[in-house]
Protein backbone atom coordinates (compact mmCIF):
# COMPACT_ATOMS: atom_id res chain seq x y z
CA UNK A 1 0.00 0.00 0.00
CA UNK A 2 0.84 3.90 -0.78
CA UNK A 3 2.54 5.72 2.29
CA UNK A 4 -0.62 8.17 1.75
CA UNK A 5 -2.74 4.89 1.74
CA UNK A 6 -1.41 3.81 5.05
CA UNK A 7 -1.82 7.25 6.64
CA UNK A 8 -5.30 7.56 5.69
CA UNK A 9 -6.24 4.19 6.86
CA UNK A 10 -4.30 4.66 10.24
CA UNK A 11 -6.07 8.33 10.38
CA UNK A 12 -9.37 6.54 9.79
CA UNK A 13 -8.71 3.86 11.88
CA UNK A 14 -7.81 6.60 15.29
CA UNK A 15 -10.91 8.75 14.33
CA UNK A 16 -13.14 5.72 14.27
CA UNK A 17 -12.42 4.56 18.19
CA UNK A 18 -12.83 8.16 19.75
CA UNK A 19 -15.98 8.87 17.27
CA UNK A 20 -18.53 8.37 19.68
CA UNK A 21 -17.10 10.73 22.17
CA UNK A 22 -16.04 12.82 19.80
CA UNK A 23 -19.86 12.54 18.24
CA UNK A 24 -21.21 13.62 21.73
CA UNK A 25 -18.56 16.66 22.09
CA UNK A 26 -19.63 18.46 18.64
CA UNK A 27 -23.73 17.24 19.65
CA UNK A 28 -22.98 19.44 23.30
CA UNK A 29 -21.27 22.35 21.57
CA UNK A 30 -24.28 22.66 18.94
CA UNK A 31 -26.57 22.48 22.26
CA UNK A 32 -24.77 24.68 24.35
CA UNK A 33 -25.03 27.06 21.35
CA UNK A 34 -20.67 27.12 20.88
CA UNK A 35 -20.71 27.54 17.26
CA UNK A 36 -23.96 30.09 17.00
CA UNK A 37 -21.47 32.04 19.65
CA UNK A 38 -18.52 31.75 17.67
CA UNK A 39 -20.24 33.02 14.37
CA UNK A 40 -21.16 36.07 16.02
CA UNK A 41 -18.19 36.71 18.00
CA UNK A 42 -15.15 34.68 15.79
CA UNK A 43 -11.76 35.15 17.52
CA UNK A 44 -13.21 34.67 20.73
CA UNK A 45 -11.38 33.25 23.95
CA UNK A 46 -12.13 30.06 25.65
CA UNK A 47 -13.36 32.45 28.93
CA UNK A 48 -15.74 34.21 26.60
CA UNK A 49 -17.23 31.20 24.92
CA UNK A 50 -17.78 30.04 28.15
CA UNK A 51 -19.29 32.85 29.95
CA UNK A 52 -21.61 32.92 27.01
CA UNK A 53 -22.83 29.77 26.78
CA UNK A 54 -22.45 29.18 30.83
CA UNK A 55 -19.71 26.76 31.22
CA UNK A 56 -16.91 26.50 33.93
CA UNK A 57 -13.45 27.39 32.30
CA UNK A 58 -12.08 23.26 33.15
CA UNK A 59 -15.12 22.15 31.22
CA UNK A 60 -14.98 24.46 28.60
CA UNK A 61 -11.41 23.50 28.24
CA UNK A 62 -12.37 19.98 27.71
CA UNK A 63 -15.10 20.54 25.42
CA UNK A 64 -13.22 22.47 22.94
CA UNK A 65 -9.63 20.32 22.59
CA UNK A 66 -12.58 17.47 21.30
CA UNK A 67 -13.81 19.79 19.08
CA UNK A 68 -10.81 21.07 17.85
CA UNK A 69 -9.95 17.54 17.11
CA UNK A 70 -12.70 17.23 14.60
CA UNK A 71 -12.04 19.68 12.44
CA UNK A 72 -14.91 21.91 13.17
CA UNK A 73 -12.93 24.39 15.25
CA UNK A 74 -10.23 26.36 14.33
CA UNK A 75 -7.87 27.70 16.91
CA UNK A 76 -4.83 30.63 16.81
CA UNK A 77 -2.95 31.16 19.79
CA UNK A 78 -5.80 31.59 22.47
CA UNK A 79 -8.39 32.30 19.52
CA UNK A 80 -11.37 30.40 18.48
CA UNK A 81 -13.44 30.37 15.20
CA UNK A 82 -15.59 27.72 13.48
CA UNK A 83 -14.28 26.16 10.58
CA UNK A 84 -15.47 26.42 6.91
CA UNK A 85 -17.29 22.88 7.52
CA UNK A 86 -19.29 23.97 10.91
CA UNK A 87 -20.11 27.03 8.89
CA UNK A 88 -21.48 25.37 6.00
CA UNK A 89 -23.22 22.57 8.10
CA UNK A 90 -23.69 23.51 11.52
CA UNK A 91 -25.22 27.11 12.00
CA UNK A 92 -28.45 27.04 9.73
CA UNK A 93 -31.53 27.06 11.57
CA UNK A 94 -33.81 25.99 8.93
CA UNK A 95 -36.54 23.12 9.08
CA UNK A 96 -33.76 20.38 7.60
CA UNK A 97 -30.65 21.51 10.49
CA UNK A 98 -28.46 19.37 12.34
CA UNK A 99 -29.71 20.87 15.19
CA UNK A 100 -32.96 19.20 14.66
CA UNK A 101 -31.27 15.88 13.93
CA UNK A 102 -28.39 15.03 16.38
CA UNK A 103 -30.31 14.88 19.44
CA UNK A 104 -32.26 12.49 17.83
CA UNK A 105 -29.66 10.64 16.49
CA UNK A 106 -28.02 11.15 20.22
CA UNK A 107 -31.22 10.23 22.28
CA UNK A 108 -32.95 7.41 20.13
CA UNK A 109 -30.61 5.98 17.66
CA UNK A 110 -26.67 5.98 19.12
CA UNK A 111 -27.33 4.18 22.47
CA UNK A 112 -29.34 1.44 20.31
CA UNK A 113 -25.57 0.28 18.60
CA UNK A 114 -24.33 -1.00 21.90
CA UNK A 115 -26.43 -3.64 21.56
CA UNK A 116 -25.80 -5.15 18.52
CA UNK A 117 -23.83 -8.23 19.22
CA UNK A 118 -27.13 -9.14 21.00
CA UNK A 119 -29.11 -8.42 18.43
CA UNK A 120 -26.93 -9.67 15.77
CA UNK A 121 -27.01 -13.20 17.68
CA UNK A 122 -30.74 -13.45 18.75
CA UNK A 123 -31.53 -12.24 14.92
CA UNK A 124 -34.02 -9.38 17.00
CA UNK A 125 -33.96 -5.89 17.42
CA UNK A 126 -33.29 -6.42 21.19
CA UNK A 127 -32.58 -2.54 21.74
CA UNK A 128 -36.63 -1.96 21.74
CA UNK A 129 -36.11 -3.19 25.31
CA UNK A 130 -35.46 -0.31 26.35
CA UNK A 131 -39.02 1.56 25.21
CA UNK A 132 -42.11 0.89 26.88
CA UNK A 133 -44.58 -1.25 25.13
CA UNK A 134 -45.02 -4.43 23.41
CA UNK A 135 -45.35 -3.93 19.83
CA UNK A 136 -42.17 -4.82 17.71
CA UNK A 137 -41.09 -2.20 15.98
CA UNK A 138 -39.76 1.33 17.04
CA UNK A 139 -42.17 3.22 14.66
CA UNK A 140 -45.67 1.03 16.68
CA UNK A 141 -44.19 1.94 20.13
CA UNK A 142 -42.83 5.43 20.28
CA UNK A 143 -46.49 6.36 20.99
CA UNK A 144 -46.02 5.49 24.42
CA UNK A 145 -43.11 8.48 25.33
CA UNK A 146 -44.75 11.36 23.26
CA UNK A 147 -41.63 13.24 24.24
CA UNK A 148 -39.37 10.57 22.63
CA UNK A 149 -41.77 10.66 19.40
CA UNK A 150 -41.62 13.89 18.92
CA UNK A 151 -37.73 14.07 18.76
CA UNK A 152 -37.35 11.02 16.63
CA UNK A 153 -39.71 12.43 14.29
CA UNK A 154 -38.13 15.48 14.36
CA UNK A 155 -34.87 14.10 13.91
CA UNK A 156 -36.30 11.89 10.97
CA UNK A 157 -37.57 14.48 9.05
CA UNK A 158 -35.41 16.62 8.92
CA UNK A 159 -32.37 14.65 7.84
CA UNK A 160 -34.96 12.96 5.61
CA UNK A 161 -35.62 16.81 4.49
CA UNK A 162 -31.81 16.76 3.89
CA UNK A 163 -32.20 14.54 0.69
CA UNK A 164 -36.18 15.56 -0.59
CA UNK A 165 -34.86 18.06 -3.34
CA UNK A 166 -34.09 15.28 -5.56
CA UNK A 167 -36.94 13.40 -5.08
CA UNK A 168 -39.59 16.12 -5.65
CA UNK A 169 -37.71 17.33 -8.69
CA UNK A 170 -38.40 14.04 -10.32
CA UNK A 171 -40.66 14.37 -13.54
CA UNK A 172 -42.48 11.43 -12.68
CA UNK A 173 -44.48 13.56 -10.33
CA UNK A 174 -45.44 15.93 -13.40
CA UNK A 175 -48.42 14.07 -14.30
CA UNK A 176 -49.09 12.66 -11.07
CA UNK A 177 -52.77 14.06 -9.95
CA UNK A 178 -53.14 12.12 -6.28
CA UNK A 179 -50.43 10.68 -4.80
CA UNK A 180 -50.27 8.34 -1.93
CA UNK A 181 -47.20 8.80 0.33
CA UNK A 182 -46.85 5.37 2.27
CA UNK A 183 -45.59 6.02 5.52
CA UNK A 184 -45.02 9.87 5.01
CA UNK A 185 -44.24 10.91 8.28
CA UNK A 186 -44.71 14.47 9.85
CA UNK A 187 -45.88 15.15 5.97
CA UNK A 188 -42.44 17.04 5.14
CA UNK A 189 -42.19 15.57 1.84
CA UNK A 190 -45.76 16.21 0.53
CA UNK A 191 -45.54 19.91 1.65
CA UNK A 192 -42.30 20.01 -0.55
CA UNK A 193 -44.49 17.87 -3.26
CA UNK A 194 -47.40 19.99 -3.35
CA UNK A 195 -45.56 23.52 -3.59
CA UNK A 196 -43.50 21.80 -6.44
CA UNK A 197 -46.39 20.36 -8.31
CA UNK A 198 -49.48 22.90 -8.04
CA UNK A 199 -51.91 20.12 -9.70
CA UNK A 200 -50.45 17.28 -7.04
CA UNK A 201 -53.00 16.35 -4.10
CA UNK A 202 -51.30 13.97 -1.31
CA UNK A 203 -52.68 11.63 0.91
CA UNK A 204 -50.73 10.80 3.71
CA UNK A 205 -50.83 7.22 5.22
CA UNK A 206 -49.17 6.50 8.48
CA UNK A 207 -49.81 4.89 12.20
CA UNK A 208 -52.32 7.18 13.89
CA UNK A 209 -50.27 9.25 16.47
CA UNK A 210 -47.88 9.81 13.14
CA UNK A 211 -51.14 11.23 11.02
CA UNK A 212 -51.74 13.60 14.39
CA UNK A 213 -48.28 15.31 14.05
CA UNK A 214 -48.83 15.37 10.07
CA UNK A 215 -51.90 17.18 10.83
CA UNK A 216 -50.91 19.22 13.17
CA UNK A 217 -47.86 20.57 10.88
CA UNK A 218 -49.61 20.91 7.94
CA UNK A 219 -51.69 23.14 6.31
CA UNK A 220 -52.75 22.71 3.12
CA UNK A 221 -56.13 21.71 1.40
CA UNK A 222 -54.09 19.33 -1.19
CA UNK A 223 -52.63 17.25 1.48
CA UNK A 224 -54.95 14.89 3.77
CA UNK A 225 -53.90 12.22 5.97
CA UNK A 226 -55.35 8.51 6.50
CA UNK A 227 -54.48 6.83 10.01
CA UNK A 228 -53.67 3.08 9.18
CA UNK A 229 -51.20 0.14 9.96
CA UNK A 230 -49.22 -0.61 6.60
CA UNK A 231 -49.85 -4.53 6.49
CA UNK A 232 -53.01 -4.13 8.47
CA UNK A 233 -55.74 -1.94 6.89
CA UNK A 234 -55.93 -1.61 3.59
CA UNK A 235 -54.65 1.42 1.13
CA UNK A 236 -56.68 4.06 0.05
CA UNK A 237 -57.86 4.06 -3.84
CA UNK A 238 -58.47 6.60 -6.14
CA UNK A 239 -54.36 7.10 -6.52
CA UNK A 240 -52.35 7.18 -9.23
CA UNK A 241 -49.05 7.02 -7.77
CA UNK A 242 -48.09 5.25 -4.14
CA UNK A 243 -44.71 7.22 -2.55
CA UNK A 244 -42.60 5.05 -0.41
CA UNK A 245 -40.12 7.05 0.75
CA UNK A 246 -37.54 5.74 3.33
CA UNK A 247 -40.43 2.66 4.36
CA UNK A 248 -39.46 -0.07 2.05
CA UNK A 249 -35.80 -0.07 3.72
CA UNK A 250 -37.18 -1.06 7.14
CA UNK A 251 -38.48 -3.87 6.23
CA UNK A 252 -37.55 -7.48 5.31
CA UNK A 253 -37.60 -8.95 1.89
CA UNK A 254 -40.96 -10.76 2.21
CA UNK A 255 -42.59 -7.24 3.44
CA UNK A 256 -41.49 -5.26 0.85
CA UNK A 257 -43.74 -7.54 -1.61
CA UNK A 258 -46.07 -7.26 0.76
CA UNK A 259 -46.39 -3.61 0.43
CA UNK A 260 -45.66 -3.28 -3.13
CA UNK A 261 -48.24 -5.38 -4.04
CA UNK A 262 -50.47 -3.86 -1.80
CA UNK A 263 -49.68 -0.46 -3.73
CA UNK A 264 -49.77 -2.32 -7.48
CA UNK A 265 -53.57 -3.30 -6.26
CA UNK A 266 -55.11 0.05 -5.77
CA UNK A 267 -53.18 1.57 -8.86
CA UNK A 268 -54.70 2.30 -12.11
CA UNK A 269 -52.46 0.76 -15.30
CA UNK A 270 -49.85 3.17 -15.97
CA UNK A 271 -50.05 3.87 -12.16
CA UNK A 272 -46.65 4.36 -10.53
CA UNK A 273 -44.89 3.08 -7.65
CA UNK A 274 -41.87 5.48 -6.77
CA UNK A 275 -39.42 4.11 -3.94
CA UNK A 276 -36.67 6.89 -2.49
CA UNK A 277 -34.27 5.51 -0.01
CA UNK A 278 -30.54 4.95 1.19
CA UNK A 279 -28.96 2.63 -1.01
CA UNK A 280 -25.75 0.84 -0.11
CA UNK A 281 -23.06 -0.01 -3.48
CA UNK A 282 -23.69 -2.73 -5.53
CA UNK A 283 -20.94 -4.69 -4.05
CA UNK A 284 -21.83 -3.80 -0.77
CA UNK A 285 -18.32 -2.14 0.27
CA UNK A 286 -19.27 1.42 0.83
CA UNK A 287 -21.66 3.77 2.06
CA UNK A 288 -21.48 5.55 5.18
CA UNK A 289 -24.87 6.68 6.42
CA UNK A 290 -26.69 3.69 4.98
CA UNK A 291 -24.49 1.62 6.99
CA UNK A 292 -25.53 3.54 10.03
CA UNK A 293 -29.11 3.47 8.91
CA UNK A 294 -28.89 -0.78 8.34
CA UNK A 295 -27.47 -1.20 11.73
CA UNK A 296 -30.22 1.21 13.41
CA UNK A 297 -32.66 -1.18 11.63
CA UNK A 298 -31.07 -3.90 12.90
CA UNK A 299 -30.61 -3.71 16.61
CA UNK A 300 -33.12 -0.78 16.96
CA UNK A 301 -36.14 -0.09 14.61
CA UNK A 302 -37.91 -3.40 13.23
CA UNK A 303 -34.72 -6.12 13.34
CA UNK A 304 -35.16 -6.06 9.59
CA UNK A 305 -34.28 -4.50 6.78
CA UNK A 306 -31.36 -2.42 5.35
CA UNK A 307 -29.91 0.29 2.84
CA UNK A 308 -30.33 -2.24 0.21
CA UNK A 309 -28.87 -2.08 -3.10
CA UNK A 310 -30.63 -0.90 -5.96
CA UNK A 311 -31.13 -3.86 -8.19
CA UNK A 312 -32.88 -5.33 -5.43
CA UNK A 313 -35.71 -2.56 -5.92
CA UNK A 314 -35.75 -3.18 -9.23
CA UNK A 315 -35.95 -7.03 -8.98
CA UNK A 316 -38.84 -6.50 -6.44
CA UNK A 317 -41.02 -4.03 -8.86
CA UNK A 318 -40.42 -6.53 -11.86
CA UNK A 319 -41.49 -9.63 -9.30
CA UNK A 320 -45.04 -7.56 -8.35
CA UNK A 321 -45.42 -7.01 -11.99
CA UNK A 322 -44.34 -3.95 -12.83
CA UNK A 323 -42.72 -2.96 -16.13
CA UNK A 324 -40.80 0.54 -16.99
CA UNK A 325 -38.96 0.05 -14.16
CA UNK A 326 -36.06 2.70 -13.65
CA UNK A 327 -33.62 3.76 -11.26
CA UNK A 328 -31.37 6.43 -10.38
CA UNK A 329 -28.76 6.10 -7.36
CA UNK A 330 -26.01 8.15 -5.94
CA UNK A 331 -27.92 11.34 -4.99
CA UNK A 332 -27.55 12.98 -2.13
CA UNK A 333 -26.70 11.40 1.46
CA UNK A 334 -26.71 7.59 -0.78
CA UNK A 335 -30.22 7.95 -1.83
CA UNK A 336 -31.71 6.00 -4.99
CA UNK A 337 -35.25 6.76 -7.12
CA UNK A 338 -36.72 3.60 -8.57
CA UNK A 339 -39.73 3.81 -10.35
CA UNK A 340 -42.11 1.25 -11.40
CA UNK A 341 -44.96 1.43 -14.03
CA UNK A 342 -48.16 -0.60 -13.53
CA UNK A 343 -48.76 -1.83 -17.21
CA UNK A 344 -51.62 -0.72 -19.27
CA UNK A 345 -52.43 -4.23 -20.69
CA UNK A 346 -52.51 -7.18 -17.92
CA UNK A 347 -49.45 -9.16 -17.43
CA UNK A 348 -48.80 -12.84 -18.82
CA UNK A 349 -49.98 -14.97 -16.00
CA UNK A 350 -46.93 -15.99 -15.08
CA UNK A 351 -45.34 -12.02 -14.08
CA UNK A 352 -49.00 -11.06 -12.47
CA UNK A 353 -49.70 -10.89 -9.02
CA UNK A 354 -51.91 -11.96 -6.63
CA UNK A 355 -52.71 -10.01 -3.76
C1 LIG B 1 -38.28 5.84 8.23
S1 LIG B 1 -39.83 6.63 8.45
C2 LIG B 1 -40.01 7.54 6.93
C3 LIG B 1 -40.83 8.79 7.10
C4 LIG B 1 -40.93 9.65 5.83
N1 LIG B 1 -41.56 8.97 4.73
C5 LIG B 1 -39.56 10.14 5.42
O1 LIG B 1 -39.16 9.94 4.27
O2 LIG B 1 -38.90 10.76 6.25
C6 LIG B 1 -40.96 5.29 8.28
C7 LIG B 1 -42.40 5.72 8.43
O3 LIG B 1 -43.22 4.55 8.30
C8 LIG B 1 -44.20 4.58 9.33
N2 LIG B 1 -44.56 3.22 9.71
C9 LIG B 1 -43.75 2.25 10.19
N3 LIG B 1 -44.44 1.13 10.47
C10 LIG B 1 -45.74 1.40 10.15
C11 LIG B 1 -46.93 0.64 10.19
N4 LIG B 1 -46.95 -0.63 10.63
N5 LIG B 1 -48.06 1.22 9.77
C12 LIG B 1 -48.07 2.51 9.31
N6 LIG B 1 -46.96 3.27 9.23
C13 LIG B 1 -45.81 2.73 9.66
C14 LIG B 1 -43.52 5.29 10.49
O4 LIG B 1 -44.43 5.81 11.42
C15 LIG B 1 -42.69 6.34 9.78
O5 LIG B 1 -43.39 7.55 9.63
Amino acid sequence: MQPNGVSHARDTFDFLLNAPALFNAVATALETGVFDFLAEHPGSTRAEIGNAVGINDHQMRVLLQAVCCTGLLDKEADRYRNSTIAEEELLGSGTDSWRRILPGWRAIYYPAFARLTDALRTGTNTALDAFPGTEPTLYQRIKHDPDKERIFHDAMSAFSERSVGALVQRQEFADVKHLLDVGGGDGMTARHLVDRHPDLTVTIFDLPSVTAIARAATHNERISVRPGDLFGDEFPRGVDAVLFSHVLEVFAERDILTLLRKAFAVLPPGGKIISYHHHVSDDERSGLYSARLSLYLTALATGEGMAYPVADYVRWLHEVGCDDVTSVAGLPYEHAVVVGTKPSRPLPRSRSCAI
